[in-house]
């Protein structure tokens, strides 16, 4: 793992982790990263000011910086918890594209987390698919039906694996959770409704959606905030997600909220008790498909079928629309 290597024109970069933003570097690093939108810079700014005290909690956050001369070029961030993570805000200054920047930070970051017994780590491409490349000469593999989204596992089965576990626990979504939480609405699933609340349909990456939800899950008075419950393992994985969530469909008019229930099937079970700590008042929504196993869950929990829309959805399946 060099620190200090030759990009292709032969100047040189240097590599540093950063584990917090060192004084006087805020600036230079949000100034790099100012093309993020909104959302983001807020979840920086959270962690500028807080670090891992603030709402990311016990989330590792981690930039992976690259400079020529003193001077920010590159950028690498990872989130990590328990070695699940996520990465993002890959970002080579434009003036040192093509030299080797994004291949080289990738290549020690890779490095780095394995030798800290990393597991998995996911990331989205954004609408731009070119990077794509770059990723997979660093092992990360398309996410079946799932354009977009990229997986690094250490191992195939490994995936599967961390979605076990006899003893799991209640808990309200943390930012801990937010890796894992990416992976479980990533898998091969009949439910084609994951969290209408988050517009996660089919596969999807909830790493921006969740993230886009900052203001509304942890910043609003608490009375406007959307509430999310997760039955974790002990490792700290996410293998459930209940959320209670304004509902943004029909152009974003609807006073309803929204009920999403989503889980890993080994979790059928235990996934009830997720329901139990949601108040759902009358008038509440839920969306579903026929073939969706939370059917029956909802049911239970009062839930009845207001609609039966045919070929609604993309792939020409029904969409259930159920109300309390
Ligand atoms: C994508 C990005 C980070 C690449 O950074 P970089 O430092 O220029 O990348 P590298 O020089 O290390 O390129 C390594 C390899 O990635 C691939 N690659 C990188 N940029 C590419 C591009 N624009 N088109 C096609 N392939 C590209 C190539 O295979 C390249 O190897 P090569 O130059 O030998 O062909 C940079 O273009 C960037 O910051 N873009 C804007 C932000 C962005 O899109 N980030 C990625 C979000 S997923």
């Amino acid at each position: 793992m060099r620190e200090r290597v030759a990009l292709r024109d032969g100047r040189e970069l240097k590599i540093e982790v950063l584990r917090t933003v060192p004084e006087g570097r805020a600036t230079d690093i949000l100034e790099f990263l100012g093309h993020k939108g909104r959302p983001y810079l807020r979840h920086f700014q959270d962690y500028f000011d807080h670090g891992s005290r603030g709402a990311i909690e016990g989330l590792e956050w981690r930039f992976y910086v690259g400079s020529h001369e003193g001077k920010l070029i590159g950028n690498i961030c990872t989130w990590e918890y328990r070695g699940l993570g996520i990465l993002g805000h890959v970002f080579t200054h434009p003036a040192w594209r093509r030299r080797g920047v994004a291949n080289h930070l990738l290549e020690f970051q890779d490095s780095d987390f394995r030798m800290r017994g990393g597991r998995v780590m996911v990331l989205g491409l954004g609408k731009d698919p070119r990077p794509r490349r770059l990723y997979q000469l660093h092992g990360f593999e398309d996410v079946p039906d799932c354009p977009g989204a990229m997986v690094r596992a250490r191992t195939e089965s490994l995936v599967d694996r961390l979605f076990r576990g006899k003893s799991v626990r209640l808990s309200a979504l943390r930012w801990r959770h937010w890796p894992s939480a990416c992976l479980l609405f990533l898998m091969a699933h009949p439910a084609y409704v994951r969290c209408a609340g988050l517009d996660v349909y089919g596969p999807r990456l909830a790493e921006g959606p969740i993230v886009h939800h900052f203001p509304a899950l942890w910043s609003l008075p608490p009375r406007y905030r959307d509430r999310v419950e997760v039955l974790e393992t002990r490792a700290g994985t996410c293998v459930a997600w209940a959320s209670q969530m304004r509902d943004p469909n029909w152009g974003g008019t609807s006073k309803r909220r929204v009920f999403d229930l989503f889980f890993h099937p080994r979790f059928r079970k235990q996934a009830e008790r997720l329901v139990e700590r949601f108040v759902l008042p009358r008038g509440t929504v839920a969306y579903s498909t026929p073939e969706d196993p939370k059917n029956e869950i909802l049911e239970e929990a009062g839930f009845r079928e207001l609609a039966s829309l045919k070929n609604c959805l993309s792939g020409g399946e029904t969409l259930l629309i159920l109300e309390r």
